[in-house]
This record gives C-alpha cells, structure tokens and sequence, in this order.
C-alpha cells in the first residue's frame, strides 16, 4: 500500500465579476418587467408578483457579497436573465475542459509534474456539459494525460468524492498519479429569475494532483484518511435529464429542470449530518478539536459555516483557522472548499492537521483529513 498524498492545486477564476447591487439591479428590473407584463393575471391573483431583492438580504442570508461568472451580459440583462453560452462544435474544446486545462496547468506547476506523469483523470462536477464521451476523457487527451479519465457527479461534494476515488487507487498502486479536477459552471443551472436563490452561485474551476506521498517533488499534504456518506434528498434537486425531451417532446421552461432547494430544511438538515460526519472522522483517526489546525469547509453559506466550524473545534474558530472564499466566489458547488485549500494552506508548519469537507445535494458529505508535510 502507498501513502497518498495533495501535492498541487490550482483555481481558474473567471475574468467577470457580477457585484451584488448589479445583480439586484438586475433582478428588480426583470421583477418590474414581469410584474407590469402580468398586471391582469396578478390583479386577478392567478399569478403572484415578484418582490424586489436586496443587497443586504443576501449579505445577511449568505455572507455572499459577489461572484465570478463566465457570461455576466445575459445574467444582468432583465431580459434575459442567464449567461450566454453559445453551444461549442464537436471540433471545439468544451467549456468545461477549457476551464479544466488552465486549473490543472496551475496544479501541475505547483506539484512540478508535467500533465505526461498523471495517469489518472476524474472531471468531478455537478453538472456535465454533455453526458459522453466523458469531459475527463476530453481533458486527458488536451492535456496529454496518459491512463485512464472518467466523470463522476456527486453535487456540491463531487471534488473530496473524487478525492477519495483516486487516493484509494493510489493507495492500491492502479494508478500512480492523478489529477481531480473541478470544473463548475454554475451560473448554467442557476434561476437568476428566482428572488430566493438568484444570489447563491458563482463560476470557477479547481484542479488537485494526488500522488503517492513519497513521490512528491516539495511541500505537499498527506491524506491521512477520507469518509463519504450520502442520505437521500429532495431538498436540493435539479430534474434536468435526457428523459425531459421524452416526457414533453421539447425543452420546456420549467421551474425543476434548473437548481431548486428548500434552504431551510437543507439548513436544518445538514448542519447536524455534517457536524456529527467530521466528529466521527476525526474520532476514528484519534484526532482531538485541538489537534486540528484548519477547516476548509463547503462554502454555501457563511452562517452555515460558522456553525460547523464551533461544532468542530468546539469554540469560535479564529478566521485563519476555517477560511471562507464565498464572499468573493458565492458557492461553487464542489469547487468551494478547494479554492479554500488551495488559497490558504501555503502557511501551514510540517506536522499540521487539516480538513476538507464538502456537502450538498443527495445528500452527501466527503471529508479528507490531511496532514503538511515536507
Ligand atoms: N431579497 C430579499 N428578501 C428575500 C430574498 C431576497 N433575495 N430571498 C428571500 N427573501 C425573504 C423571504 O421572502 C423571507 O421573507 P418572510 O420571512 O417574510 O417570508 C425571508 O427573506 C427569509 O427567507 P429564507 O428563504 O428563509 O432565507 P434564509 O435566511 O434561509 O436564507 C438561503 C436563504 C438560501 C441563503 C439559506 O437558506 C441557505 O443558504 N440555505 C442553505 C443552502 C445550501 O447550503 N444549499 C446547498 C446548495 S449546494
């Protein structure tokens, strides 16, 4: 058995940014367009009115205070209310491996490995944009990767889950190296019509190289131990499937077929999952709260987080130690914690012990416990 072993990140941050008073203004034009559109059907109570968003409402509710996005024209006009991105030929790199390569070069520069070494590439995301042939398979061969590349979904836990998959094939020695990469386009499932979450999601990708610990060229982070755990849910769905075009014979506008939750009941439901899942992690590996060093938590909401982060260490969590990015990034599904991993971990001592955990839809929730060394 091999010691697996983080040994680079990288993030590919979209250019555009979408500020939270733009976003807002946004919204309430689309609200007062639609409101005046249906004047009869509203004042007849068939339909209700939109009520205008707020700035502050979403600071409050989220901790978000802007977000990256690939197409911010199409989501900031009223008239629109999504991003424009234009289909990609079958000739044409896809968006999502575009977005991959730049991230993985980031990672593979800091592991200081070149894309020949890696032999292994899971493209874990909560949304693909095409079902087959698998995006990973796409990178590998724009990368020249050698090995084998598939994908895998997990929602918002995609990345540790992905994590886990290629840590225990390097534990085994069926893969030497590989790379897990992140690449989500949130802003392409997202209602930005629908006050309750138009302000939740943002674009990004985010790439890790895993190999064998004792292979590692520098600092690297050895992954002591990884836990997945699912529970089933309806609480945050999406019921966009190639069965869609078979039940109505035409991509209808309906509600379901982009990002719904019930965030309260997810609030409710998975603060406890999540805190109980990291206290039994770290018991099974003999880890006390002030044994661990950092929390690079899920970043959905920073409420949320803070909450986990007291659960866990058992008081309040210096901000260094449980570093949040979803007030610059809003929540980028899988890609969160990682961004956190890979923006703030650069300071930590040899010997220091840490946790990544991700959450969300299925449920599900995948924890890697790692420890600096080198
Ligand atoms: N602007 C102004 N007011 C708004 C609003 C907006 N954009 N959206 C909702 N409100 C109002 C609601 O109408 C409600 O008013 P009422 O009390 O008069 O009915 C009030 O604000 C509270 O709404 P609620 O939906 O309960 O807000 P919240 O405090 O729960 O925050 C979320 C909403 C989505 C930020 C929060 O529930 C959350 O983050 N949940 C977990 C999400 C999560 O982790 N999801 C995982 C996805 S991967």
């Amino acid at each position: 058995m091999y010691t697996p072993a983080i040994t680079g990140t990288g993030v590919y941050t979209p250019d555009q940014i979408v500020t939270n008073d733009e976003l807002v203004a946004a919204f309430n034009a689309h609200a007062e367009k639609f409101n005046a559109r249906h004047a009869d059907a509203i004042a007849a109570g068939e339909i209700e009115a939109k009520q205008p968003s707020s700035t502050e409402f979403i600071v409050s509710a989220s901790g978000i205070h802007q977000r990256y996005v690939l197409d911010k024209t199409g989501v900031l006009d009223p008239e629109v209310m999504h991003p424009h991105l234009p289909e990609r030929g079958n000739d044409e790199p896809s968006l999502m491996a575009e977005m991959a390569l730049d991230a993985c070069a980031k990672a593979l520069e800091r592991a200081g490995r070149r894309a020949e070494e890696v032999d292994l590439v899971i493209c874990a995301a909560s949304n693909h944009e095409r079902p087959y042939p698998a995006i990973a398979v796409e990178i590998q061969q724009l990368l020249g990767a050698g090995g084998f590349a598939f994908d895998m979904n997990v929602a918002c836990s995609s990345a540790t889950f992905g994590m886990q998959a290629a840590a225990d094939m390097i534990r085994t020695g069926s893969v030497r190296r590989a790379l897990v990469v992140n690449p989500e386009i949130c802003s392409g499932h997202l209602e930005w019509r629908d006050r309750d979450c138009h302000f939740i999601f943002g674009d990004v990708c985010t790439a890790a190289v895993l190999e064998r610990a004792d292979e590692a060229k520098g600092a690297h982070f050895v992954i002591r131990s990884t836990r997945c755990a699912t529970q089933f849910s309806n609480n945050i769905r999406n019921n966009n499937g190639f069965l869609r075009r078979t039940r109505e014979g035409h991509m209808a506008d309906r509600r379901d077929m982009l990002f719904v939750q019930e965030g309260r009941k997810v609030f409710k439901e998975v603060l406890p999952l999540v805190s109980r899942h990291i206290a039994e992690h770290m018991a099974d590996e003999g880890i006390e709260a002030a044994e661990l060093k950092r929390l690079w938590l899920h970043q959905a909401n920073k409420a949320m987080n803070d909450f986990i982060g007291r659960k866990v260490m058992g008081r309040v969590p210096e901000a260094h130690e449980q570093p949040n990015i979803l007030q610059d990034y809003a929540n980028t599904s899988s890609a969160g914690s990682i961004i956190a991993f890979s923006k703030y971990s650069d300071d930590m001592a040899p010997g220091d012990t840490g946790l990544i955990c991700s959450f969300g839809a299925g449920y599900s929730v995948g924890s890697v416990l790692v420890e600096r060394a080198g």
